[in-house]
Protein backbone atom coordinates (compact mmCIF):
# COMPACT_ATOMS: atom_id res chain seq x y z
CA UNK A 1 0.00 0.00 0.00
CA UNK A 2 1.08 3.52 -0.85
CA UNK A 3 1.93 5.11 2.26
CA UNK A 4 0.05 8.40 3.58
CA UNK A 5 2.54 11.37 3.85
CA UNK A 6 2.16 14.59 7.08
CA UNK A 7 5.02 17.01 6.60
CA UNK A 8 5.40 19.52 9.37
CA UNK A 9 6.22 22.96 8.20
CA UNK A 10 7.41 25.11 10.84
CA UNK A 11 8.54 27.82 9.15
CA UNK A 12 10.22 30.50 11.34
CA UNK A 13 9.52 28.92 14.39
CA UNK A 14 9.62 28.32 17.46
CA UNK A 15 12.07 31.37 18.70
CA UNK A 16 14.46 29.30 20.33
CA UNK A 17 16.79 26.05 19.98
CA UNK A 18 15.61 24.98 23.01
CA UNK A 19 12.10 25.49 22.73
CA UNK A 20 12.89 23.54 19.31
CA UNK A 21 14.10 20.44 21.05
CA UNK A 22 11.57 19.93 23.49
CA UNK A 23 8.85 20.31 20.10
CA UNK A 24 10.96 17.72 18.62
CA UNK A 25 11.74 15.28 21.20
CA UNK A 26 7.96 15.61 22.07
CA UNK A 27 6.77 14.66 18.48
CA UNK A 28 9.42 11.74 18.49
CA UNK A 29 8.36 10.25 21.34
CA UNK A 30 4.76 10.71 20.28
CA UNK A 31 5.83 9.16 16.76
CA UNK A 32 7.43 6.07 18.27
CA UNK A 33 4.49 5.24 20.71
CA UNK A 34 2.13 4.85 17.15
CA UNK A 35 4.73 2.57 15.86
CA UNK A 36 3.48 3.98 12.36
CA UNK A 37 3.35 1.39 9.49
CA UNK A 38 1.32 3.16 6.70
CA UNK A 39 2.20 7.04 7.52
CA UNK A 40 5.78 8.90 6.69
CA UNK A 41 6.41 11.97 9.09
CA UNK A 42 8.75 14.69 8.05
CA UNK A 43 10.07 17.61 9.83
CA UNK A 44 11.06 20.92 8.36
CA UNK A 45 12.08 23.53 10.59
CA UNK A 46 14.80 26.07 10.65
CA UNK A 47 17.96 25.34 8.99
CA UNK A 48 19.64 26.22 11.85
CA UNK A 49 17.87 23.10 14.39
CA UNK A 50 18.58 20.24 11.81
CA UNK A 51 21.98 19.44 13.28
CA UNK A 52 20.59 19.20 16.30
CA UNK A 53 17.72 17.13 15.18
CA UNK A 54 19.84 14.99 13.09
CA UNK A 55 21.71 13.79 16.27
CA UNK A 56 18.29 12.99 18.45
CA UNK A 57 17.34 10.93 15.47
CA UNK A 58 20.76 9.36 15.35
CA UNK A 59 20.80 8.51 19.27
CA UNK A 60 17.18 6.97 19.14
CA UNK A 61 18.73 4.61 16.60
CA UNK A 62 21.34 3.90 18.16
CA UNK A 63 19.04 2.52 21.32
CA UNK A 64 17.43 -0.23 18.66
CA UNK A 65 14.21 2.16 17.75
CA UNK A 66 13.69 2.39 14.22
CA UNK A 67 14.00 5.95 13.05
CA UNK A 68 10.74 7.32 12.36
CA UNK A 69 10.70 11.41 12.29
CA UNK A 70 12.38 12.46 8.47
CA UNK A 71 13.97 15.64 8.35
CA UNK A 72 13.45 18.56 5.56
CA UNK A 73 14.06 22.01 4.99
CA UNK A 74 11.86 24.54 3.63
CA UNK A 75 14.42 26.10 0.80
CA UNK A 76 18.06 25.71 -1.08
CA UNK A 77 20.20 27.44 -3.29
CA UNK A 78 20.77 25.20 -6.36
CA UNK A 79 24.58 25.57 -6.52
CA UNK A 80 27.08 23.52 -4.87
CA UNK A 81 29.40 26.21 -3.39
CA UNK A 82 30.21 30.24 -4.10
CA UNK A 83 29.78 33.38 -3.52
CA UNK A 84 25.59 33.24 -2.64
CA UNK A 85 25.30 35.56 1.05
CA UNK A 86 23.38 33.73 2.73
CA UNK A 87 22.63 30.64 1.13
CA UNK A 88 22.59 26.90 1.97
CA UNK A 89 23.09 23.90 -0.69
CA UNK A 90 21.35 20.73 -1.14
CA UNK A 91 24.57 18.95 -0.44
CA UNK A 92 24.94 20.76 2.99
CA UNK A 93 21.03 20.13 3.87
CA UNK A 94 22.10 16.44 3.05
CA UNK A 95 25.02 15.96 5.05
CA UNK A 96 22.82 17.34 8.29
CA UNK A 97 20.31 14.51 7.16
CA UNK A 98 17.96 16.06 5.34
CA UNK A 99 15.64 14.00 2.80
CA UNK A 100 12.66 16.16 1.51
CA UNK A 101 12.76 19.85 0.09
CA UNK A 102 9.76 21.98 0.57
CA UNK A 103 9.89 24.66 -2.53
CA UNK A 104 7.87 27.32 -4.68
CA UNK A 105 5.69 27.97 -1.02
CA UNK A 106 3.75 30.77 -1.12
CA UNK A 107 5.31 32.74 1.25
CA UNK A 108 8.51 31.95 -0.85
CA UNK A 109 6.96 33.48 -3.98
CA UNK A 110 5.15 36.19 -2.50
CA UNK A 111 9.19 37.19 -1.78
CA UNK A 112 9.83 37.09 -5.52
CA UNK A 113 10.45 33.78 -6.04
CA UNK A 114 9.61 32.39 -9.48
CA UNK A 115 8.50 29.77 -11.27
CA UNK A 116 11.62 29.14 -13.08
CA UNK A 117 13.40 29.84 -10.17
CA UNK A 118 11.21 26.99 -8.17
CA UNK A 119 12.42 24.75 -11.25
CA UNK A 120 16.28 24.97 -11.02
CA UNK A 121 15.51 24.55 -7.12
CA UNK A 122 13.51 21.25 -7.80
CA UNK A 123 16.34 19.57 -10.06
CA UNK A 124 19.09 20.30 -7.63
CA UNK A 125 17.05 18.36 -5.17
CA UNK A 126 16.50 16.31 -7.73
CA UNK A 127 19.93 15.58 -8.62
CA UNK A 128 21.59 14.43 -5.30
CA UNK A 129 18.18 11.86 -4.69
CA UNK A 130 16.46 14.31 -2.56
CA UNK A 131 12.62 14.36 -2.73
CA UNK A 132 11.05 18.07 -3.67
CA UNK A 133 8.00 19.08 -1.74
CA UNK A 134 6.49 21.66 -4.87
CA UNK A 135 3.97 24.20 -3.68
CA UNK A 136 1.44 25.37 -5.74
CA UNK A 137 -2.04 27.16 -5.36
CA UNK A 138 -3.56 30.59 -6.25
CA UNK A 139 -4.03 33.68 -4.01
CA UNK A 140 -7.50 34.16 -4.55
CA UNK A 141 -10.81 32.00 -6.42
CA UNK A 142 -12.11 34.64 -9.17
CA UNK A 143 -15.50 34.20 -10.45
CA UNK A 144 -13.79 33.54 -13.77
CA UNK A 145 -12.11 30.58 -12.56
CA UNK A 146 -8.80 32.16 -13.45
CA UNK A 147 -7.15 30.50 -10.81
CA UNK A 148 -7.07 27.06 -12.58
CA UNK A 149 -5.03 28.76 -15.52
CA UNK A 150 -2.79 30.24 -12.40
CA UNK A 151 -1.47 26.62 -11.17
CA UNK A 152 -1.77 24.93 -14.71
CA UNK A 153 1.21 27.82 -15.39
CA UNK A 154 2.74 27.10 -11.71
CA UNK A 155 2.77 23.31 -12.81
CA UNK A 156 4.17 23.65 -16.53
CA UNK A 157 6.47 25.78 -15.42
CA UNK A 158 8.07 24.39 -12.18
CA UNK A 159 8.18 21.10 -13.72
CA UNK A 160 9.30 21.77 -17.31
CA UNK A 161 12.45 19.54 -18.02
CA UNK A 162 11.46 17.38 -15.58
CA UNK A 163 11.59 13.41 -16.80
CA UNK A 164 9.13 10.98 -16.21
CA UNK A 165 11.37 8.63 -13.33
CA UNK A 166 12.35 12.04 -11.70
CA UNK A 167 8.33 13.19 -11.22
CA UNK A 168 8.12 10.12 -9.73
CA UNK A 169 10.09 11.30 -6.95
CA UNK A 170 8.06 14.61 -6.79
CA UNK A 171 5.53 15.39 -4.44
CA UNK A 172 2.77 18.27 -4.99
CA UNK A 173 1.25 19.87 -2.46
CA UNK A 174 -1.74 21.70 -3.37
CA UNK A 175 -2.08 24.97 -0.84
CA UNK A 176 -4.78 27.77 -1.96
CA UNK A 177 -3.15 30.54 -0.43
CA UNK A 178 -6.53 32.31 0.84
CA UNK A 179 -6.91 29.00 3.22
CA UNK A 180 -3.48 29.48 4.76
CA UNK A 181 -3.96 30.28 8.42
CA UNK A 182 -1.98 32.73 8.55
CA UNK A 183 -3.30 35.05 5.41
CA UNK A 184 -5.20 38.00 6.50
CA UNK A 185 -8.99 36.97 6.21
CA UNK A 186 -8.45 33.70 5.75
CA UNK A 187 -10.77 30.54 4.54
CA UNK A 188 -11.58 27.29 5.32
CA UNK A 189 -10.95 25.21 1.95
CA UNK A 190 -13.11 21.92 1.83
CA UNK A 191 -12.03 18.57 0.83
CA UNK A 192 -14.45 19.53 -2.26
CA UNK A 193 -12.15 22.02 -3.14
CA UNK A 194 -9.36 20.32 -2.81
CA UNK A 195 -10.53 16.81 -4.71
CA UNK A 196 -11.47 19.12 -7.74
CA UNK A 197 -8.00 21.02 -8.04
CA UNK A 198 -6.41 17.63 -7.43
CA UNK A 199 -8.58 16.03 -10.22
CA UNK A 200 -7.36 19.28 -12.54
CA UNK A 201 -3.48 18.92 -11.49
CA UNK A 202 -3.43 14.86 -12.51
CA UNK A 203 -5.11 16.14 -15.57
CA UNK A 204 -2.03 18.74 -16.39
CA UNK A 205 0.12 16.04 -15.18
CA UNK A 206 -1.29 13.89 -17.60
CA UNK A 207 -1.13 16.24 -20.65
CA UNK A 208 2.39 16.69 -20.11
CA UNK A 209 3.66 13.53 -18.74
CA UNK A 210 1.06 10.64 -18.87
CA UNK A 211 -2.31 8.97 -17.37
CA UNK A 212 -0.56 6.33 -16.05
CA UNK A 213 1.91 9.09 -14.42
CA UNK A 214 -0.97 11.30 -13.64
CA UNK A 215 -2.41 8.65 -11.66
CA UNK A 216 0.62 7.78 -9.49
CA UNK A 217 2.50 11.60 -8.65
CA UNK A 218 1.64 11.99 -4.72
CA UNK A 219 -0.39 15.26 -4.77
CA UNK A 220 -0.92 16.68 -0.83
CA UNK A 221 -3.18 19.30 0.77
CA UNK A 222 -1.72 22.21 2.87
CA UNK A 223 -4.00 25.11 4.59
CA UNK A 224 -5.06 25.42 7.62
CA UNK A 225 -4.89 21.36 7.97
CA UNK A 226 -5.49 20.25 11.78
CA UNK A 227 -6.39 17.32 13.91
CA UNK A 228 -10.26 18.43 13.29
CA UNK A 229 -10.49 18.64 9.17
CA UNK A 230 -7.62 16.33 8.61
CA UNK A 231 -9.63 13.01 8.40
CA UNK A 232 -12.32 14.85 6.01
CA UNK A 233 -9.37 16.18 3.50
CA UNK A 234 -7.57 12.50 3.22
CA UNK A 235 -10.96 10.72 2.83
CA UNK A 236 -12.25 12.90 0.86
CA UNK A 237 -9.99 15.75 -0.30
CA UNK A 238 -8.28 13.31 -2.94
CA UNK A 239 -5.35 13.41 -1.26
CA UNK A 240 -2.04 11.30 0.12
CA UNK A 241 -1.45 13.35 2.83
CA UNK A 242 -1.16 16.88 4.26
CA UNK A 243 1.57 19.80 4.83
CA UNK A 244 0.86 21.20 8.19
CA UNK A 245 1.98 24.64 9.20
CA UNK A 246 0.58 25.83 12.25
CA UNK A 247 -0.75 22.69 13.83
CA UNK A 248 2.78 21.49 13.61
CA UNK A 249 3.72 23.67 16.82
CA UNK A 250 1.60 21.89 18.53
CA UNK A 251 2.75 18.61 20.10
CA UNK A 252 -0.68 17.04 20.98
CA UNK A 253 -2.59 18.20 17.53
CA UNK A 254 0.22 17.38 15.48
CA UNK A 255 0.81 14.03 17.43
CA UNK A 256 -3.10 13.84 16.75
CA UNK A 257 -3.05 14.49 13.04
CA UNK A 258 -0.45 11.69 12.34
CA UNK A 259 -2.81 9.37 14.81
CA UNK A 260 -5.92 10.07 12.08
CA UNK A 261 -3.75 9.14 9.09
CA UNK A 262 -1.87 6.72 10.29
CA UNK A 263 -5.83 4.98 11.51
CA UNK A 264 -7.52 6.08 8.16
CA UNK A 265 -5.22 4.49 6.13
CA UNK A 266 -4.97 0.99 8.15
P1 LIG B 1 -1.08 26.42 7.95
O1 LIG B 1 0.22 26.57 7.03
O2 LIG B 1 -1.27 24.95 8.21
O3 LIG B 1 -0.73 27.19 9.21
O4 LIG B 1 -2.20 27.02 7.21
C1 LIG B 1 0.43 25.70 5.94
C2 LIG B 1 1.59 26.19 5.11
O5 LIG B 1 1.71 27.41 4.91
O6 LIG B 1 2.40 25.37 4.64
Amino acid sequence: MNKKIIIANWKMNPATGKEAEKLFKDINKSVSLLKLKNTEVVICPPVIYLENFKKISLGRSRTGEAKKIMLGAQNIFPGDVGAYTGEVSVKMLQSLGVKYVILGHSERRAMGESNVVINKKIKAVLSLGLTPVLCIGENERDENHEYFNIVNTQIAECLSGISKNSLARVIIAYEPVWSISTTLNHKDATPVDSKEMVIFIRKIISNIYSPQIAKEVKVIYGGSVNEKNVSEFLINGGVSGALVGGASLNQKKFGDIIKICETLNN
